[in-house]
């Protein structure tokens, strides 16, 4: 799909907070599976506020993380100003302009929840070429469904569907994005990277964190950090729609703490 400068409009300053990491296991994971020893670079495609690219640039020389969207990219540097990292740049494009805004060689290009965003198959195809022999294209994201859910820390779970309905009476019942309405995924991530010269790639888990709590400012972030609850969608309802959603939570828990749970970390691999 054509990007649209305003899918995450307002969005980038709620996503460190908001949005749940990766498994504690991920770089672990990597590092085996790839024989990564820092050296080589790292290429973060579609990076958003850094999430995957700080916690990997530690396993390469170099580091690039690339988003089109401005207010991510000023996310992703304070993060790695925060830790110090000296290795990552950052470039403001889309997948679609690779290889021109970040030319290869790369040993690793990687995709948290973002490839698809992308024109998935032509987007592999620009990535093989980026890729040196043996390296690899890898896809990181949550997944729930059909994982085993850990004993929680106590308090009780995010009421994500009483939270949708909401989002569903102020926004409709088409999920927004942007200026239109959210991508529709043709093909699973799975089948995309099957049909480009990566083949299909091996699918790994890592567990989730199992113990997340947020408070209740931290999910009216998880929402407003994702691109069909983005705050620009609310318009000037934007306040009246976070009131709302602290009304439902402090009424589904007396401590207002929740348990964020977003499932296991899926890795797909697919090799050069
Ligand atoms: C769900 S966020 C993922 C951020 C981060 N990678 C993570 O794992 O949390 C999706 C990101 O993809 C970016 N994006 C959207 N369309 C894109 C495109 N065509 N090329 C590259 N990135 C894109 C958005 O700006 C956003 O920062």
């Amino acid at each position: 799909m054509r990007y649209d400068p305003s899918f995450y409009a307002g969005a980038a300053v709620h996503y460190r907070s908001g949005r749940p990491p990766y498994s504690a296991r991920l770089e672990a994971l990597l590092a085996g599976e790839l024989g990564l020893d820092g050296g080589g670079r790292l290429l973060d495609v579609g990076c958003g506020p850094g999430s995957l690219t700080v916690r990997l640039a530690r396993l390469f020389r170099d580091a690039v993380g690339l988003d089109p969207d401005p207010a991510m990219i000023i996310e992703g540097r304070r993060a790695a100003a925060e830790l110090g990292l000296q290795n990552i740049s950052w470039i403001q494009a889309t997948a679609e302009e690779l290889p021109a805004a970040a030319p290869g060689p790369y040993r690793l290009v990687t995709f948290g929840q973002s490839f698809y965003w992308t024109d998935e198959v032509l987007v592999a195809e620009a990535v093989y070429d980026m890729v040196e022999p043996g390296g690899a294209l890898v896809l990181v994201g949550h997944q729930a469904e059909g994982r085993a859910v850990p004993p929680g820390p106590g308090p009780p779970r995010i009421p994500h569907d009483e939270i949708r309905e909401l989002v569903l009476k102020y926004l409709g019942s088409t999920s927004r994005a942007g200026q239109g309405s959210a991508p529709v995924q043709a093909l699973s991530l799975e089948d995309a990277l099957a049909g480009s010269r990566f083949g299909a790639p091996r699918v790994i888990f890592a567990p989730g964190i199992p113990d997340r709590v947020q408070d209740i400012d931290g999910v009216l972030s998880n929402y407003f950090s994702m691109s069909f609850a983005a705050p620009h969608l609310f318009g000037d309802r934007a306040g009246e729609f976070a009131g709302e959603l602290r009304a439902l939570l402090s009424g589904r828990s007396p401590a207002g703490l929740f348990w964020d749970w977003p499932g296991d970390t899926k890795v797909l691999v697919a090799r050069k």
